[in-house]
């Protein structure tokens, strides 16, 4: 059902791989919604995710970028705005990687090269859109920039690995430059952190199977899911947000703020 709460509105859409991502989900809403859109990704996953039947269903333009080169964000940029035809209302950031996760690397052996890696891609980039969409001046007046994050960033979760400081990084990048965003172009920036969510990237932490369970147990609402995420995106790239920036907002079903669980230890519910 459409509300057509983002009506005339242009935006870019990063990390749609596969239909399970949270971004596939975001950008199909987001057009539901009356947005026009763009849709990125690494070139690496052009060649094996399936941007392209999705791009072809919402007839969105396809801008492969890095998100760690500051050429191809300012050619997505560029790009986008001469696609959509004027400045850009709206960017979803929803890009997350880490090789020390991928080789099973033990927190306590990481190689650093490949750690650092991991805080470009999936945290610095989010410093590099930004600065490019400034630099090129290509945010509309009141627009809105989201990047997904995980509560790892508060948080222990041993298996999380060094993704928790890279999502530590990305929320800390979305407070200092909503502030410059704010001040300077009146443009909102915030980071939602969602439940953990059967995708490539989610799923490819170890144990995710019983960790998922165990979330889905102590959230008195169940595990927030992707389309529901996307309802959320939708809500915050729209007017009814215009206030909230420089947030990290949490959409996970009350995981966040729950202690002990009767659900998790066997026991009947209070
Ligand atoms: N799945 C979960 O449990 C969960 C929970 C909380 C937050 N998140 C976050 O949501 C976001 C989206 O992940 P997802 O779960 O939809 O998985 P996903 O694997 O579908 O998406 C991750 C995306 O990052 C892209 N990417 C990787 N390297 C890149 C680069 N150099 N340049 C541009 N793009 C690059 C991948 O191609 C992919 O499209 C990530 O930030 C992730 O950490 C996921």
């Amino acid at each position: 059902m459409s509300n057509n709460l983002l009506k005339g509105k242009r935006g870019i859409i990063f990390g749609a791989l596969d239909e399970q991502s949270i971004a596939w989900k975001v950008a199909e809403k987001c057009v539901e919604q009356g947005a026009a859109i763009t849709l990125t990704n690494a070139p690496v996953a052009m060649r094996f995710g399936k941007i392209n039947e999705l791009g072809e269903k919402l007839n969105a333009k396809i801008i492969p970028a890095d998100a760690t080169n500051m050429e191809d964000l300012e050619n997505l940029f560029t790009t986008s705005m001469e696609a959509l035809g004027g400045k850009i209302d709206f960017v979803l950031h929803s890009i997350g990687m880490s090789m020390n996760v991928r080789k099973n690397r033990h927190y306590t052996d990481l190689n650093h090269e490949w750690m650092l890696k991991t805080m470009d891609i999936s945290g610095i980039s989010f410093h590099r859109v930004m600065q490019t969409a400034m630099k090129l001046d290509a945010m509309q007046e009141g627009g809105s920039v989201l990047a997904l994050s995980y509560i790892a960033a508060q948080r222990v979760f041993p298996d999380y690995n060094e993704m928790a400081e890279a999502k530590s990084l990305l929320e800390s990048i979305g407070r200092s430059f909503g502030y410059h965003f704010g001040v300077k172009k009146n443009v909102r920036v915030n980071t939602i952190s969602q439940s953990p969510t059967y995708t490539t990237a989610g799923s490819g932490v170890k144990g995710f199977k019983e960790f998922f369970e165990y979330a889905d147990k102590m959230s008195p609402l169940g595990n927030a899911s992707a389309d529901s995420c996307a309802d959320y995106c939708v809500v915050m790239f729209s007017d009814l947000t215009r206030m909230v920036t420089m947030q990290n907002l949490f959409h996970d079903g009350g995981f966040s703020s729950m202690g002990m669980s009767p659900a998790v230890i066997g026991l009947d519910e209070a």
